[in-house]
């Protein structure tokens, strides 16, 4: 049972969606002037997927949902609780949370978006798992979703190769069982602009001047992040371990955000993970922003890769800067 919480929370259902449409490095080498081999080895990816004009986040989002519904078995009238972490929202407000709610048809829902970058997915597992402890609410949907290409500059080589859209979710309820058995979350708000979209909002409102200036893009300091990622992996991941009075070798997957997999292997590396204790799909997906934990997640469970009983160490960084880790004790379904 994790620091303040009442009650057990588990993972009853996950889901993930993906656009169809295919942009690989070699589609990418058209557009810029970048190449396959410099994509392939300086962030392990091969491919990722783009949303087209018709395709917003909450689309997306509620498509994962619906998916983690039924993996659970629960209707969408049993959820009280939608969490929509997510950078690129539909639009300023709503939130994209009451959008998949309409969608779903969830009406007894309360919904709320929240802004953690990559980290988003864990940010809103931490939310649920607290709120479903304290007795407050009985099933919450956590949906980690992101379009971040609606929002790349196709002419900046530097940013426009590494990331894809989609969307991952987590069912959580109230259990007898252990579930999830440590959580810590963090941020370092000094970070706020080494990666960021500095346009549209109240200290930038849209015009025409942020509009030449490319300020509806996303920006990054990308050596900044890549320091920073490979330091608080390594941390969150021994603070959330300590905490649950677990070594690294009692750790059965290791699910880090799908950034870069130098990124990911240094971590490894320092974690003393092997290569089966890792999880990979950044070749297939690039980095889908606060949907990566959570696809990899549900291709995991589906794919048998996490079995009842097994312990999984999610760890998360991204814009803030945030960081969020939490470890779980799988629980099968009945
Ligand atoms: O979810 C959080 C989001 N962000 C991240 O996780 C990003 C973390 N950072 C990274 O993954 C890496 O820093 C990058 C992949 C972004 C960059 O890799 P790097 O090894 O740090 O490369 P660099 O920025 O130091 O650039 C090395 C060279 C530069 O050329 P010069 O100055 O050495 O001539 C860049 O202009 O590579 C060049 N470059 C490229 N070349 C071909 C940068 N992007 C590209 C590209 N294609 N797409």
């Amino acid at each position: 049972m994790i620091h303040g919480k009442a009650r057990n929370v588990i993972i009853t259902g996950t889901g993930h969606a993906v656009p169809t449409r295919v942009l690989s490095n070699f589609d990418l080498e058209k557009m810029v002037d970048t190449s396959d081999e410099w994509i392939r080895t300086r962030t392990g990816i091969l491919r990722r997927r783009v949303a087209d004009e018709h395709t917003a986040t909450s689309d997306l989002a509620a498509e994962a949902g619906r998916l983690a519904l039924k993996d659970a078995g629960v209707s969408p009238e049993e959820l009280d609780l939608i969490i929509v972490a997510t950078i690129t929202p539909d639009m300023l407000f709503p939130s994209t949370s009451c959008l998949v709610q309409k969608n779903l048809e969830a009406w007894g829902a309360a919904c709320y978006d929240l802004s953690a970058g990559c980290s988003g997915l864990i940010y809103g597992l931490d939310m649920a798992v607290h709120s479903i402890a304290s007795g407050a609410y009985q099933r919450a949907l956590v949906i980690g979703a992101d379009c971040i290409s609606k929002v790349l500059n196709f002419q900046d080589r530097s940013t426009c190769v590494l990331f894809g859209d989609g969307a991952g979710a987590c069912l959580l309820e109230a259990a007898d069982q252990a579930g999830v058995l440590a959580s810590r979350l963090g941020a370092d708000g000094r970070g706020w602009d080494k990666l960021l979209l500095r346009g549209g909002g109240s200290r930038h409102p849209a015009s025409p001047a942020t509009l030449a200036a490319g300020w509806h893009y996303i920006e990054m300091c990308g050596n900044d992040v890549f320091k920073f990622a490979v330091r608080i992996m390594v941390e969150a991941s021994l603070q959330v371990l300590a905490d649950a009075g677990l070594q690294p070798e009692d750790i059965d997957l290791f699910i880090p955000h799908q950034a870069n997999i130098r990124i990911i292997e240094s971590a490894a590396q320092r974690l003393n993970l092997t290569e089966d204790q890792v999880y990979v799909n950044l070749d297939e997906y690039g980095n889908t922003s606060a949907a990566s934990i959570g696809i990899a997640l549900d291709e995991a469970v589906r794919s048998g890769r996490i079995k009842g009983g097994d312990r999984v160490l999610l760890v998360g960084f991204g814009a803030g800067l945030t960081w969020g880790a939490m470890i779980i004790e799988w629980v099968e379904k009945a």
